[in-house]
């Protein structure tokens, strides 16, 4: 009983130590500005622990909106409305915030995002992420009818053709 009660401390020292380390590393660095660029190591050390709190089951829940009979024009106001002012109007992710802001908004083409599935998107933009600028969106569990058209149209991102995204540049500007 008593060693594993010294494990168990010699373990939490341990993890308190390798936190103060990187702590002290980042710190040090850049200082915990959002102007520099983070390593790789910080950034990969980031996505991970974002990836790894969103619950299970959103890894297989399917949008509830069918893509075929999107509304494009609709789900593109969505999200101009509540996203473009980070991610940009096709979703690259460079706005007037490019590079102010640390995380950078994420290319929402980009195969990180893509290879979320419908649900992960879901709860992403509905909980918003911890400790960076992304909002949470959501206020009704699971059925914000809105949200899953904005990541439908999230999934549209990378086959925005220049003509659509006129329309919607256009419409916003109405
Ligand atoms: C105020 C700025 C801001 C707004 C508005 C915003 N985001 Fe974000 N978003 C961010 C930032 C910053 C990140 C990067 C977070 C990180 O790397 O941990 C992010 C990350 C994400 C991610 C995770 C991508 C990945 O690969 O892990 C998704 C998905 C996302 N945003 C979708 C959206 C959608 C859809 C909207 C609109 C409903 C939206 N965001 C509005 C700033 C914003």
């Amino acid at each position: 009983m008593k060693r594993i009660v010294i494990n168990i401390w010699a373990i939490v020292a341990l993890a308190g130590f390798l936190a103060l380390v990187v702590f002290i590393a980042v710190g040090w660095s850049h200082g915990f500005n959002s102007r520099t660029e983070p390593t790789n190591l910080e950034g990969s050390i980031a996505m991970e622990l974002h990836d790894s709190s969103i619950p299970g089951r959103y890894e297989k829940m399917q949008n509830p909106v069918p893509t075929e009979h999107l509304n494009l024009l609709e789900a593109g106001m969505l999200y101009e409305q509540r996203c473009a002012a980070c991610h940009g109007d096709s979703g690259d992710g460079t706005t007037k915030f490019d590079g102010m802001m640390y995380p950078r908004p994420t290319d929402l083409r980009s195969d990180d995002t893509q290879g979320m599935s419908d649900g992960e998107l879901y709860y992403t933009i509905n909980n918003g992420i911890r400790w960076s600028g992304m909002p949470a969106f959501g206020s009704r569990g699971d059925n914000d009818e809105n949200l899953w058209k904005i990541v439908a149209y999230v999934r549209h991102l990378p086959k925005l053709t220049v003509s659509e995204q006129q329309v919607l540049t256009q419409s916003k500007t109405r």
